[in-house]
């Protein structure tokens, strides 16, 4: 783990690899920390996530984890093997489910950060009535939250929108990390419900995942410091 004390994970969301390490090189271990998600994974594999790591980044592995206890307790195994700094799966899986997870990881000496998806922000009212949840998505993420909670986790993925009431809920040590940031000046892309770095933290968030707004910035490196300048503000 690099120790950085930035609060940005910039997420490596591009279809090659020379393309994410091009962006790579331009940034730095001190400044942020990198995601790695299904899409780069699948084409990359375990290889193209040391690659990374060796070159000094903490890596979020975003795989999203949901099967049995024992598959999902072994896979949790394998992806702390590539040395990186958090894994996540999802709450849906169940108590039993999670609970594997983190006791296969507390066996290790030195373990990842381990969080939970709750509901998938993609998912409205209907799309989740029609996979037999009830209420409104927020009551099941805070539901599915203090689940989370329970089993030993470290957190949640959230919407930034979500953050202060699990926050207030499930205390200061919970964590919360939050895609869905956009600095004011930067275009929303295809996110609906942003918020600003700033307002993101003071809504309670941990960790902000970002990625167009760095990724697609003609300097990223600038845009990542005025992110972490935002930040550092919002927490004097
Ligand atoms: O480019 P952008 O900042 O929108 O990227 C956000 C990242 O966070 C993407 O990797 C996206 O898949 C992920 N994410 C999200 N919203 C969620 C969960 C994950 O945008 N609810």
């Amino acid at each position: 783990m690099n120790g950085t004390d930035s609060k940005v994970i910039v997420a490596l969301d591009f279809p090659q690899q020379q393309q994410a390490l091009d962006l790579v090189e331009r940034l730095d271990p001190s400044l942020c920390r990198l995601k790695v998600g299904k899409e780069m994974f699948t084409r990359l594999g375990p290889q193209f996530v040391e690659q990374l790591s060796n070159r000094g980044y903490d890596i979020f592995l975003d795989l999203k984890f949901h099967d049995i206890p024992n598959t999902v307790a072994a896979a949790c195994d394998a992806a702390a093997d590539l040395g990186v700094w958090m894994i996540n799966l999802h709450a849906s899986g169940g108590r039993r489910m999670m609970m594997a997870a983190r006791e296969r990881l507390e066996q290790r000496s030195e373990r990842p950060l381990l969080v939970a998806v709750t509901i998938l922000t993609s998912l409205g009212v209907e799309d989740i009535a029609e996979v037999g949840y009830q209420g409104e998505p927020a009551e099941n993420v805070l539901r599915l939250a203090k689940l989370t909670d329970e089993s030993g986790l470290d957190g949640v993925v959230c919407s930034p929108r979500e953050a202060s009431e699990i926050r207030r809920q499930l205390g200061q040590d919970f964590l919360l990390v939050t895609p869905g940031v956009r600095p004011s000046s930067a275009a929303k892309d295809d996110q609906r419900r942003v918020m600003t770095p700033a307002d993101a933290m003071v809504a309670g968030s941990s960790y902000l995942v970002v990625g167009r707004p760095i990724t697609a910035a003609d300097d990223p490196i600038q845009a990542l410091q005025a992110i972490n300048a935002e930040v550092s503000e919002s927490l004097a």
